[in-house]
C-alpha cells in the first residue's frame, strides 16, 4: 500500500518535472540515452534521441598530401621571408627538426612563439602550376558543428577550394571557393555567407574575402558553419531548437554538415602583385600553421560515447542498434526496420530504439514514422508530410496541429513547433514582456503534488 502510493507519487513527480524543465536550458543537449523512470509497473529505462559531445576532430584524423613529395625541405631549399621578399636565405631542411615543416604541423598545439607550420616547396617550377591536395580522413561519419577554420603562415592563396566527401574519399563535391578573384578563377560570381538565407543555404559559393593576398595580416580562412546553423537558429544560436528541428526533417540539410573526409586544394600561393616575380620564385609557396575542425561522431542520435581505438572512431551503440554509426538494428532486434533516432519532439527527442525480432515476441508492433521534408528547402513530399500530430511531434506551447501539416501557434510564439518566442525572434524580448517565462507545470498539478506531498504552496523550481 505505501510503496504504490510512493511509487504513484514517483511517476507523478517524473511527469511533472518533465513538464517543468525550464526548455532553453535543456535544448540542444542529448546527451543521454536512457534514464530509469518510475511507472505504475515500476523502475523502467525510459529511451532518448542522444548523440555524442562535440569535440576537436584534428586529433583523430589521418592527413594526406598530394603531390607525396610537396613538403619543402627534400633535398634543402631556400625561402623568401614572409612579408619581405628581399630576405631569401631561409632554410627549409627536413632532415633537421629545427628547420623542417612537416604536415604534422598543421594539427599541434599553437599557444606557442613563433608558430610551429607545414610548408611547401616553393614555385621554382613556375608557370606550371603549384598546387596541393591536403585530405584529411576520418574513416568515421561526422558532423560539423563549428567553423573549419585554416590559418596560414605564408599569405593566404589566390585560389583555393575546399572539398568534402560522404563516402571515404570515393566522390567529391566541392564545399566552398575561394579566390583573389571569383570571376576570373572559377567563373563564379563572388558571394559571402551573409548573401545566404535560409532557403539558399545550400549554396556552394565563390567567397573573395578570405583571399586578400601577400600583404594583409590576416591568415584565417573560414569555412562558416555557423553562420549557416543562424539561419535557422538566430544570430546567437539561442534557438537550436528550430535548428535541430530543421535538421530532423531535412536529410539535405543534415548531410551538408555531414562529412567522412575534407580536402584543401591549394591551387595558386599567393602572389599579391599582377605579375609572378620570376627572378625571385622562392617568394611563392603555401605555409599552414593550423586547421581547426570542430564535430562529432555521426551516430544517428544512437549514442553518446564515441570511442577512438586502434586509430579508428566507433560509435557506442545504445538502443540495440550496431554498427559504427549505429546504422542497423542488433542481431535479433529487427522487430521493426531500423531508424535513426530523432531531435523532435523538442526537448528530449525519440529514440526509436531497435525492438526484439518477430521470432521473439510474436507480432511486431506498428511503426511507420516517417519525418517530413521541410517546405522551406522545397523537397516537401505533401503524401507523408507529418509536421505534428499528437504522438510524438507535439506542438509546443500550447499549439495545436493542424491537419498534420502545421502547428497553430499563440501569438506569443513561432517555429514550426511553435518551440521559438515570437519576440526572441525579433530580438525584442524584455524583462517585462510577459513573454519570456517557459512553459511550467500546470497549477494543477503543482498542487496536487504538494497535497500527496503534503507541502504547503508550490515548490521551488
Ligand atoms: C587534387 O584532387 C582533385 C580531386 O579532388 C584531383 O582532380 C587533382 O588532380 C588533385 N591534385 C593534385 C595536385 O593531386
Ligand atoms: C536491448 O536489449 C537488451 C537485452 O539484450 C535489453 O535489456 C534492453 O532493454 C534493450 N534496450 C533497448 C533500448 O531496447
Ligand atoms: C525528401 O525529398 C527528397 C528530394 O525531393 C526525396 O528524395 C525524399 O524521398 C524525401 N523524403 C521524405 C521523407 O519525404
Amino acid at each position: 500500500m505505501y510503496l504504490s502510493r510512493f511509487l504513484s507519487i514517483h511517476a507523478l513527480w517524473v511527469t511533472v518535472s518533465s513538464v517543468m524543465q525550464p526548455y532553453p536550458l535543456v535544448w540542444g543537449h542529448y546527451d543521454v540515452c536512457k534514464t530509469q523512470i518510475y511507472t505504475e509497473e515500476g523502475k523502467v529505462w525510459d529511451y532518448m534521441a542522444c548523440q555524442p559531445e562535440s569535440t576537436d576532430m584534428t586529433k583523430y584524423l589521418k592527413v594526406k598530401l598530394d603531390p607525396p613529395d610537396i613538403t619543402c625541405g627534400d633535398p634543402p631549399e631556400t625561402f623568401c621571408a614572409m612579408g619581405n621578399p628581399y630576405m631569401c636565405n631561409n632554410e627549409c631542411d627536413a632532415s633537421t627538426p629545427e628547420l623542417a615543416h612537416p604536415p604534422e604541423l598543421m594539427f599541434d598545439f599553437e599557444g606557442r612563439h613563433p608558430s610551429t607550420f607545414w610548408q611547401s616547396a616553393t614555385w621554382k617550377e613556375y608557370p606550371k602550376p603549384l598546387q596541393v591536395n591536403i585530405t584529411l580522413s576520418w574513416s568515421k561519419t561526422i558532423e560539423l558543428t563549428d567553423n573549419i577554420v585554416i590559418t596560414f603562415e605564408s599569405g593566404r592563396p589566390d585560389q583555393m577550394i575546399l572539398e568534402k566527401s560522404l563516402d571515404y574519399g570515393r566522390t567529391w563535391q566541392p564545399y566552398q571557393y575561394y579566390a583573389t578573384d571569383c570571376l576570373d578563377a572559377f567563373h563564379m560570381d563572388p558571394k559571402s555567407v551573409k548573401d545566404l538565407s535560409q532557403h539558399t543555404v545550400l549554396e556552394i559559393i565563390c567567397t573573395e574575402e578570405y583571399s586578400t593576398g601577400y600583404t594583409t595580416n590576416s591568415k584565417i580562412i573560414h569555412f562558416e558553419i555557423k553562420d549557416r546553423f543562424a539561419f535557422f537558429a538566430g544570430p546567437w544560436l539561442r534557438n537550436m531548437a528550430s535548428l535541430y528541428g530543421q535538421l530532423d526533417t531535412t536529410k539535405k540539410l543534415r548531410d551538408f554538415f555531414t562529412v567522412t573526409d575534407l580536402r584543401i586544394r591549394l591551387l595558386r600561393p599567393a602572389v599579391g602583385e599582377i605579375f609572378v616575380d620570376e627572378l625571385r620564385l622562392a617568394r611563392y609557396f603555401y605555409a599552414i600553421s593550423d586547421i581547426k575542425v570542430h564535430g562529432r561522431c555521426k551516430c544517428n542520435l544512437h549514442a553518446t560515447v564515441c570511442v577512438y581505438d586502434n586509430s579508428k572512431l566507433t560509435c557506442e551503440c545504445e538502443h540495440n542498434t550496431t554498427g559504427p554509426d549505429c546504422g542497423k538494428c542488433k542481431k535479433n532486434y529487427q522487430g521493426r526496420p531500423w531508424s535513426p533516432g530523432s531531435y523532435l519532439p523538442i526537448p528530449k527527442g525519440t529514440a526509436n530504439t531497435c525492438i526484439p525480432s518477430i521470432s521473439s515476441i510474436g507480432n511486431p508492433p506498428k511503426f511507420n514514422r516517417k519525418w517530413p521534408n521541410i517546405s522551406s528547402l522545397e523537397v516537401s513530399n505533401p503524401k507523408q508530410a507529418n509536421v505534428c500530430d499528437n504522438e510524438l511531434l507535439h506542438c509546443q506551447n500550447g499549439g495545436t496541429c493542424h491537419n498534420n501539416v502545421r502547428c497553430l501557434c499563440p501569438a506569443a510564439y513561432t517555429g514550426i513547433l511553435c518551440e521559438k518566442l515570437r519576440c526572441e525572434e525579433a530580438g525584442s524580448c524584455g524583462p517585462d514582456s510577459g513573454q519570456g517565462a517557459p512553459p511550467r507545470g500546470s497549477p494543477a498539478l503543482l498542487s496536487l503534488l504538494a497535497a500527496l506531498l503534503g507541502t504547503a504552496g508550490p515548490l521551488g523550481i
